[in-house]
């Protein structure tokens, strides 16, 4: 594989948070902008027994509290990645990782939160509980899921943020152990009595549809209701660009997809962008790749993590005509009806398209 150099990380600390799970702080790249917003992750390459693997972690670090950056891991079963970082990775260690990303970020610090956090989802639920505590205004309920008391991830943190924010913060924890799992009811019962919060929701993916079923019941708009998805990564997105843009082609055209029998249009298409603040025109999208890969030929510092339709890293929101997706891993009918897309799974469907990521 040809290698590219990729920003490093610095393993500052580890800190054994449960038994099965740890909490590894890490030195951001001297000159590379790892800025984030609260919820937002960090794709890691790892050396793992298994070989070289790629993984996203949500930060559960605040970008207003915190100068270094922070994210915990829980043992998976038979996870090459994540039984290493619990076991092998040592303090001094240099990683290599992609700058943040991710989509899972509130829009405003001072709406009234509705946090659901299953075990580790835990994670960028308490970036965005420390964040908005600190530089927001709004209300916070938090409900964390657990098998049992002793798989409470950061129970010592919250319980110290409860009562600080006493008038702001409200943190219930659910212990399978105790209660069972939690019934789509019960979460209803719960969920409806914060009706007009704005709700986040990360956990198992049992977990993560329940809440949700629960809050589609109540009648919580789409841009109220926010759910994190990690599918492991199949690739290396640290490799060499033009190799990760032939894996993620095979991998694309190997899927049963039900677009596959859509023609994507033919070129050129006109392409308008907003970035940052930025606006990009370009008339000359020949739809003979994915619009990722065109945005970087343009020198588009488009945002990306695994180019396979599994991170939702490159998601954008379309503002006029369409494109077709050649895999989709973590949008769900509501984000597609919202016009959110995947630009590293993107086709032409249109012959004018206009997208952003300010969404
Ligand atoms: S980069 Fe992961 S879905 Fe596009």
């Amino acid at each position: 594989m040809a290698d590219r150099p990729n920003p490093r990380v610095t393993v500052r600390e580890i800190v054994r948070e449960t038994t099965d799970a740890c909490s590894v702080v890490l030195e951001p790249p001297a000159g590379a902008d790892f800025d984030y917003q609260p919820g937002q992750f960090l794709t890691l390459r790892l050396p793992t027994a298994s070989g070289q693997v790629g993984r996203c972690y949500s930060l559960c670090s605040s970008p207003h509290v915190d100068d270094e950056l922070r994210i915990a891991v829980k043992r998976v079963r038979d996870g090459a990645a994540s039984n290493w970082i619990n076991d092998a990775l040592e303090v001094g260690a240099q990683i290599e990782c992609l700058p943040p990303s991710g989509v899972f970020t509130p829009k405003s610090l001072d709406d009234d939160l509705l946090l659901f956090a299953g075990g580790s989802g835990i994670t960028p639920i308490i970036s965005i509980t420390r964040t908005a505590l600190q530089q927001g205004t709004g209300r916070i309920v938090l409900f964390y899921a657990n098998r049992d008391e002793s798989s409470v991830i950061f129970a010592q943190e919250l319980s110290e943020l409860a009562a600080e924010y006493a008038d702001r913060l409200v943190v219930v924890h659910w212990l399978e152990s105790v209660q069972g799992l939690p019934t789509q009811d019960q979460l209803l019962s719960f969920a409806s009595y914060f009706s007009s919060y704005t709700a986040f929701v990360c956990g198992p993916a049992p977990y993560m549809k329940a809440v949700t079923d629960s809050l589609k019941e109540l009648g919580f708009p789409r841009e109220r209701r926010h759910q994190e998805k990690f599918v492991s990564l199949g690739g290396n997105p640290f490799g060499d660009v033009e190799e990760m843009q032939a894996a993620a082609k095979t991998l694309a055209d190997a899927d049963d997809h039900e677009d596959d029998d859509e023609q994507p249009i033919a070129g050129p298409i006109a392409v308008e962008v907003e970035l940052d603040g930025e606006q990009f025109s370009f008339d000359d999208w020949q739809g003979d790749k994915v619009l990722l890969e065109f945005l970087e030929e343009k020198g588009v510092d488009a945002p990306f993590s695994c180019r396979e339709g599994n991170c939702s890293a490159c998601a954008c929101v379309v503002l006029e005509g369409d494109v077709t997706l050649k895999h989709n891993e973590v949008l769900d009918a509501d984000d597609l009806a919202d016009g959110i897309r995947l630009v590293c799974q993107s086709m032409p469907a249109s012959e004018k398209l206009k997208i952003t990521y300010n969404g």
